[in-house]
């Protein structure tokens, strides 16, 4: 079965109480539930947060190594990491796809979130629909795998 590695970056982990008006109400295992019932039999759906950019970046070089797709809300990485670009670049030039997501749309936000170092080297982005970006994604992604040889 396809796995996905759906990978959150710094202070997602406080998703259900952070800033609600922007973010809403649901947390991480909210997301979970909500990726495992989507995805039904059709893949594997592994939810990890970290607020670390290290190991952000370890688990792209897992994804690229292992060949899985990845759903990447780098969060405020988006906006300055090249490291992360870099990491993510690994993923997406080894033909492996990586969608970039965001709850919120950024670019209705601060002038600083309008930029993001990760969406030129990722397959495609989706924002600005709450938890329906990660579903969207998924959608996404299991296209592209479908689509992709084995
Ligand atoms: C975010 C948007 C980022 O600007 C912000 O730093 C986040 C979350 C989103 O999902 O809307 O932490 O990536």
């Amino acid at each position: 079965m396809t796995r996905i590695l759906v990978l959150n970056g710094p202070n997602l982990g406080r998703l259900g109480s952070r800033e609600p008006d922007v973010y809403g109400t649901a947390n991480l295992d909210d997301l979970r539930a909500i990726l495992a019932s989507s995805a039904g039999d059709a893949a594997t759906i592994d939810v990890r947060q970290t607020n670390d950019e290290a190991e952000l970046i370890a688990w792209l070089y897992e994804a690229t190594d292992a060949s899985v797709p990845v759903i990447l809300n780098p969060a405020a990485f988006t906006h300055y990491s090249y490291a992360l670009r870099d990491a993510a670049a690994l993923v997406t030039k080894a033909g492996i796809p990586l969608v970039e997501v965001h709850i919120s749309n950024p670019h209705s936000r601060e002038t600083f979130r309008h930029t993001s170092v990760i969406s030129g080297v990722a397959t495609g982005v989706i924002a600005g629909f709450g938890f329906d970006s990660y579903r969207l994604a998924l959608d996404a992604v299991l296209r592209l795998t479908a689509a992709r040889p084995a």
